[in-house]
């Protein structure tokens, strides 16, 4: 039985398992064949669950940190500015950075968030996501490591919330009408 509030399960545990395990051999491969120091970071709050999987299906070595951005309204999307909460802790210079991040749905965190860290002068950016959901895409953003594509709805659980609610919840489901 789902978590009331929550319609129905989209993606079981089971299946999530599945995936981080597929992506993790995708960067493992990815990097065996670059080298080089790997900086894998994560967008906070919502990356947090994926990104404990995510590194411990790498079998490469890593070392993470963490970023916070604030999202902004429509006025200040075209701004192309992102105000950012927490800042990861050293310099990003010469390093391979894979960036994660829970759902990429307009595109307009990430692509702000991957604009700002490469004009840190990183050796190479790569991006990473759990969830994509194309159809609802307004800038076209670059998605190097893809988990799954899912349909224009609104999901949550797994580290994705609904007014910060629902982060705990180990499967990915779909809110229903009384999900406030
Ligand atoms: P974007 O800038 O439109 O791509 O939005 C990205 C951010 O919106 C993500 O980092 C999520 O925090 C949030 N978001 C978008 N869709 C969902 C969803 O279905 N469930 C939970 N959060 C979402
Ligand atoms: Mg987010």
């Amino acid at each position: 039985m789902p978590e009331r509030g929550v319609a129905r399960i989209l993606i079981p545990e089971q299946e999530i398992r599945m995936i981080v395990e597929t992506l993790g051999l995708e960067i493992t491969r990815h990097y065996r064949k670059t080298g080089g120091e790997l900086l894998v970071v994560g967008l906070l709050k919502g990356s947090f669950i994926f990104m404990a999987d995510l590194v411990r299906a790498v079998e490469y070595p890593l070392t993470i940190d963490f970023l916070a951005v604030s999202s902004y309204g429509e006025a200040t999307v075209s701004s192309g500015k992102v105000a950012v909460k927490m800042d990861i802790g050293g310099s990003i210079e010469g390093k391979n950075l894979l960036l994660v991040e829970d759902i990429v749905d307009t595109g307009h965190t990430f692509q702000k968030v991957i604009r700002l860290l490469e004009a840190r002068n990183p050796l190479s950016l790569k991006t990473c996501t759990l969830l994509s959901k194309p159809s609802r895409r307004e800038v076209d953003v670059r998605i190097d490591f893809c988990g799954r594509d899912i349909p224009d709805e609104f999901v949550c659980g797994y580290g994705l919330d609904y007014a910060q609610k629902y982060r705990n919840l180990p499967y990915i489901g779909i809110l229903g009408t009384t999900g406030a």
